[in-house]
């Protein structure tokens, strides 16, 4: 992508945030993770550029940095706008996104006002990539809660945890302990959609196996499995 290019489709970036606005949207979530474009920004694994846009974390975020501001700018101080933001690639060792490049993006984020910080992780590359399966026990969930714990130490805005969240106790201490100031659920809603009805009612888990048929390109079915 040209430097020309790259300063197009951050005006495109920010003109989308204006027209969710206009459509009626109540907020705006930037994608910073699971390795769609901005989250390839930020990681020097896909950021093999040496010009303003790569490099130093200071470049590898400028991007980030510039549609925030204009898109800002465009739909006005008062209208919400959030970051879903990776925090890891998914792989261990040197030459991937670091939780310390991670923390620098989650405080410039917040030092230009985002409304939240939804921490998530994982390409489709790496092994787990973003929807870790067969989440069955206490241990399991909540995969990305220690980076979240590290963001919300350093960050005045909220902070929402998301990734392998399935009892509620877990849900709980999460927020307890100061983990994340919120939770967000995915596959547990495709599964059961009334869940937090569910849970209002007594139930203390989801149904949800994290079997990840969910992601069956041919449609929805539990228990599916690649290549069956
Ligand atoms: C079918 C499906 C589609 C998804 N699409 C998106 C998406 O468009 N954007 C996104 O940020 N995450 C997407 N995700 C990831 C979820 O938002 C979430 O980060 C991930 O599933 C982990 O949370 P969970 O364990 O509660 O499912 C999708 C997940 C599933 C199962």
């Amino acid at each position: 992508m040209t430097d020309e290019g790259t300063w197009e489709l951050i005006d495109c970036y920010a003109a989308a945030m204006l027209r969710a606005k206009e459509a009626g949207c109540d907020g705006v979530q930037v994608h910073i993770a699971h390795g769609y474009l901005l989250s390839e920004f930020i990681s020097p694994y896909t950021n093999r550029r040496e010009d303003q846009w790569g490099g130093s974390i200071e470049n590898r975020t400028r991007i980030l940095k510039e549609i925030i501001i204009r898109g800002k700018k465009l739909t006005g101080d008062d209208y919400p706008v959030l970051v879903k933001l990776n925090t890891t690639d998914g792989f261990a060792g040197a030459g991937y996104l670091s939780l310390e490049d991670a923390l620098y993006t989650a405080k410039l984020m917040d030092s230009l006002g985002v409304a939240a910080i939804e921490v998530s992780g994982g390409i489709k590359e790496s092994k787990k990539g973003f929807a870790w399966p067969v989440i069955n026990t206490p241990e399991k969930e909540a995969y990305f809660g220690a980076a979240a714990k590290k963001i919300k130490d350093e960050v005045s805005c909220p902070v929402i945890l998301v990734g392998g969240l399935r009892s509620l106790a877990v849900m709980e201490s999460v927020i307890d302990q100061g983990t994340a100031d919120m939770v967000a659920l995915c596959r547990p809603f495709i599964k059961e959609p009334d869940l937090v009805k569910r849970f209002i009612n007594g139930q203390a888990r989801v149904a949800c196996a994290s079997c990840n048929g969910c992601f069956n390109p041919k449609g929805i079915s539990c228990n599916y499995q690649a290549g069956k």
